[in-house]
């Protein structure tokens, strides 16, 4: 990789102070009109992006390697730095006199640590030198505790290994076509592979907005595993589907391709821009409402719903290495009443013989497996419906006891992953 100039770096390093000391979400950052990119290139952008994201990504591995060098804790911007400096010589391996050089003006920039650039210089050269040994002998990045002890209660240390090693090996792109009938021709415009599950695989990728076939909204961007729930509800040509959480808007596309009457609901107007946006580019049409789900009620009952409720997100570190870290810790019982409430009012809107698929991004039981128990409890007009591994391209065992779809990070790890994902059907019966 070539070395990056300095404006990218400086950028990203205000995107992990972000992250690690006001513990923000570099979306937020990076989407803010005055943030740390506002002022770069569109290169430069990514560039600021990729190096906050990775830095972040291998965190565990790049502190060890610090602290093998320095003899007292710097302060946090130095440190941060540093960090940039490590991902770039070991994870890029970009020339050591550059990113030596950056560290050194980052920490020369900032009055406040200025006479500390001595030291930097030292510390970055030592890592230069001996970090790519250290590095290959440690362990992948741990979780911080507040998320490794709920996911090692569930799954287990071993399963709990492979998740984070799945979060260091970080996510390809992958992409839902509008049409499969363009499959062929975007495989080969885009290098891509066909994934079992239907969705296109990228290993390789330039500006999202400039590869063939996005301009004319031929496909969207969106995990294999997030595609999955929108098929769990069968051929939804001319019915009445509610997308509820709708933005920003992978489900509502895929419903609208697959010839659904769409109402997708958010309850955030800027969120819902996008779906707009998403909309206005793939042709698509769906009505958009921007309303609370718990105070929303539609005009009639529906054949279909889509719950995609907000949730941890804990599936998707892999791709927001940010994550763990913009929290301190696990404060579920907001979001849970708010998910059991989401599905008690989407219970209601539904036809008889109806069908809703509940999903979230969580790696959690309590926001997935518990949550559909406890509305099958006190439901009884309710009914869970068993999802069919091979109509999904599915593997049998990703499909739990109940019917459950359980998709984890550590799945497909041969082939770049996926994100975790859990999904249930629950039809409304007579
Ligand atoms: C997991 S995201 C949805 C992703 C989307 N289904 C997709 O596939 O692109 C959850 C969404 O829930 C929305 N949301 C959170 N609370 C809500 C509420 N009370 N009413 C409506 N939408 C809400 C958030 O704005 C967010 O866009």
């Amino acid at each position: 990789m070539s070395a990056p100039g300095y404006a990218p770096r400086a950028a990203a390093a205000h995107l992990l102070n972000g992250v690690l000391t006001e513990h923000r979400l570099l979306t937020d950052m990076v989407n803010s009109k005055d943030g740390p990119l506002s002022k770069l290139p569109p290169q430069g952008k990514a560039r600021a992006q990729s190096l906050a994201n990775d830095t972040l990504r291998h965190l565990g591995r790049i502190d060890i390697i610090i602290d093998q060098f320095m003899q007292k804790e710097p302060p946090i911007s130095v440190r941060n730095a540093l960090r940039l400096a490590t991902c770039e010589l070991i994870v890029d391996k970009i020339p050591p006199h550059a990113a030596v050089d950056a560290v050194v003006r980052l920490v020369k920039n900032n009055r406040q640590t200025t006479r500390m650039a001595g030291m930097a210089n030292a510390v970055a050269r030592r890592i230069s030198e001996n970090g790519a040994e250290i590095w290959a002998d440690l362990e992948p990045t741990s979780l911080p505790p507040y998320l490794s002890k709920p996911i090692r209660k569930t799954y287990g240390k071993d399963v709990l290994a492979a998740i984070e090693l799945a979060h260091e090996n970080g996510a390809p792109i992958d992409i839902t076509l509008q049409s499969q009938a363009d499959t062929d021709d975007l495989v080969e415009a885009l290098e891509a592979s066909v994934l079992s599950t239907g969705s296109l695989r990228l290993f390789k990728w330039g500006q999202i907005s400039t590869m063939p076939g996005f301009e004319e909204g031929a496909w969207w961007v969106q995990d294999a595993s997030a595609a999955i729930p929108v098929k769990l509800l069968g051929d939804v040509a001319g019915k009445t589907v509610l997308d509820v959480c709708a933005a920003p808007g992978g489900k509502t596309m895929q419903l609208a391709a697959a010839g659904a009457k769409v109402t997708a609901i958010d309850l955030s107007k800027y969120r819902m821009e996008r779906v707009q946006e998403n909309l206005t580019r793939t042709k698509l049409s769906a009505n958009l409402v921007v309303a609370d789900v718990l105070t929303y009620t539609p005009d009639q009952p529906v054949d279909a719903v889509l719950l995609d409720a907000p949730c941890s997100a804990t599936g998707t570190i892999r791709r927001h290495p940010d994550l763990p870290y913009a929290k301190a810790e696990l404060t579920l019982q907001p979001v849970l009443d708010l998910q059991k409430q989401m599905l008690n009012r989407a219970a209601s809107w539904l036809k008889t013989g109806g069908e809703m698929v509940y999903c979230t991004c969580s790696l959690l039981p309590s926001e997935g497996e518990d949550q559909v128990e406890q509305f099958l409890a006190s439901h009884p007009d309710f009914e869970q419906v068993a999802i069919v591994a091979k109509d999904h391209g599915l593997l049998p065992e990703w499909i739990d006891a109940n019917g459950a779809m359980r998709l984890r990070p550590d799945f497909w790890a041969d082939r770049g992953g996926m994100d975790g994902f859990y999904a249930a059907i629950l039809k409304k019966h007579a």
